[in-house]
């Protein structure tokens, strides 16, 4: 199974939008695929439902706990969620003064077996839930908009992946930058790209502004159930292409 965590710790940079989407891409792929939602707003999550019988909070709650003890079924037939609930804010402190800290997450995917993909949703932080979810991966997915300020927020969070990096997960890699919520070309896009290019390798794809992204969480559905003719939804095919492509590397 692969692992992507999809993270950056600015709100508002289309973390969960990506990970709904390319979950829900490459499901249709007949990639068994995992959506897991490790964000205590839960946004993902409610895309599905809003009444899961179990969370990750019962992840970080009982260690003998394996994924697949909470992982729901959806009624994409190769899509399955790991639910988030808000409860899990409580588990922010706790894990705080715990050597197991972050391997929870690690060790609730160990032996899961059997799937193809598995997309982590992450807070916009670089919490203990963020941590846990570059402990688990194989790959980081950034997803940011062309401007000044999200790019300042890079460094922040390179500066994480390289410690983790270094200390518990030595084959971490950041599979790419993802351009969202893309305005028509503006002299800001222009700078910017070629100084994110100096960090990651940035995404032919870029993911433009466009209504049909709110509407289609207001409906509770990935963009390309939603209207699968519309821009951002041909967007995020290309983009899942060349994600694929890229692991083919
Ligand atoms: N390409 C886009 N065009 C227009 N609005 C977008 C786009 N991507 C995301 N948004 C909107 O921006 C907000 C933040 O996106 P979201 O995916 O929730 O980001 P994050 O999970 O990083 O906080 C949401 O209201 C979402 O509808
Ligand atoms: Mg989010």
């Amino acid at each position: 199974m692969i692992t992507i965590a999809v993270t950056n710790q600015k709100g508002g940079e289309g973390k969960t939008t990506t990970s709904i989407n390319l979950a829900d891409s490459l499901a249709r792929r007949n990639k068994k695929t995992i959506l897991l939602d490790t964000d205590p707003q839960g946004n993902s999550s409610s895309i599905y439902t809003s009444n899961f019988e179990k969370t990750i909070y019962d992840i970080y709650q009982n260690k003998s706990l394996k994924l697949l003890d909470i992982l729901q079924a959806t009624e994409k037939q190769n899509l399955f969620i790991a639910p988030s609930s808000q409860r899990l804010a409580e588990m922010e402190s706790i894990s705080g003064n715990n050597v197991d800290a972050p391997f929870f997450l690690r060790d609730a995917l160990d032996g899961i077996g059997n799937f193809d993909f598995c997309v982590i949703d992450c807070p916009p932080s670089l919490s203990i839930f963020t941590i846990n979810a570059l402990v688990a991966s194989n790959f980081v997915l950034v997803p940011l908009q062309a401007e000044k300020f999200s790019v300042d927020g890079i460094i922040g969070l390179q500066q994480t992946i390289t410690s983790i990096k270094k200390r518990i997960n030595p084959n971490l890699e950041v599979i790419g930058a993802l351009i969202t919520q893309l305005k028509p070309q503006t002299l800001l896009t222009k700078t910017i790209i070629p100084i994110l290019d100096k960090y990651y390798h940035v995404f032919n794809t870029s993911i433009s502004d466009g209504v049909a992204i709110g509407e289609s969480h207001l409906a509770r559905c990935s963009l390309y159930d939603y209207n699968k003719k519309c821009r951002q939804s041909k967007e995020y095919e290309d983009f899942t292409e060349e994600i694929l492509n890229e692991l083919k590397k």
